[in-house]
């Protein structure tokens, strides 16, 4: 019998997914691992948050990105998660840690597809979310978005299909696939569902693993005509809503 394909899974099924250790994802940003800080570190730059930002982050698991760019930024984070248990650790890390974020940096529990945000958003984050849905759900979130802004900044960041780790892990050999990664996609796809949902993509770029012995390989081959794509770790996505669009 053929996998799933990601819109064969139920609402019931998606939430029943082990979709990330919240606890264990908020100790290593405290502890500083390399993976945390590689990936903390660049959302920073990437994002430039300034303190008049009040940005929204899809997904926000164990909190530690919206944490983050609140410490470091200065800036509103509004972190929202389907499941409850990410939104109570996300909050108890944060008093836990952070307890002067508490005002400006908050976690609630919400389904993106449908929920009233905040006209004040100026940013959106997509941090290792997009890979978690299938298309029926990012494409309703996209539109749900899009409808509510004429003009926001939408950042999404995920792994690469093409990349030769993921193609890997999708057929079993030597690294298995988590079980919440259930649609990771190529450049061209997330290209192709920003413009069917009404954005215009601003930036479209990619970056290294963040492990040293793998960086200067995905370095040398990444920017190759043809092959690159097998090298390009992560996706870096920019959009804006397309004015001209009446999706
Ligand atoms: C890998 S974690 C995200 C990591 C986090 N954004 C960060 O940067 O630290 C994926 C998160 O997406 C959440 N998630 C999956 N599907 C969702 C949905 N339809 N709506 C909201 N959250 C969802 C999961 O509960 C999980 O916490």
């Amino acid at each position: 019998m053929n996998a799933p394909g990601p819109d064969d899974y139920t609402d019931e099924e998606l939430h029943a997914l082990f979709h990330n250790n919240h606890e264990a994802a908020f100790a290593a940003y405290i502890s500083g691992s390399r993976h945390s800080s590689d990936k903390q570190a660049f959302l920073f730059d990437w994002m430039a948050p300034a303190p008049d930002d009040f940005i929204l982050e899809c997904g926000s698991s164990s909190g530690k990105t919206c944490v983050d760019l609140s410490r470091r930024g200065n800036c509103r984070t509004l972190g929202v998660d389907f499941d409850a248990e990410a939104v109570r650790i996300s909050s108890a890390m944060r008093d836990r840690y952070f307890p002067g974020l508490k005002e400006r940096c908050q976690f609630v529990l919400g389904d993106l597809t449908t929920m009233r945000f905040d006209p004040g958003l100026t940013k959106i984050l997509m941090p290792d979310f997009t890979e978690h849905i299938p298309d029926r759900v990012l494409l309703a979130i996209l539109r749900n978005i899009r409808r509510q802004f004429d003009d926001i900044e939408l950042f999404i960041y995920t792994p690469a299909r093409s990349h030769v780790f993921e193609i890997l892990k999708h057929h079993n050999i030597l690294l298995k696939n988590p079980s919440g990664h259930i649609n990771v996609k190529t450049m061209a796809q997330l290209l192709d569902v920003l413009r069917e949902t009404g954005w215009v993509v601003t930036s479209a770029g990619w970056r290294c693993s963040s492990m040293w012995y793998v960086k200067p390989i995905e370095l040398a081959f990444g920017y190759l005509p043809i092959v690159g794509k097998y090298f390009q770790r992560r996706l870096a996505i920019k959009a804006r809503p397309d004015k001209a669009a009446t999706s």
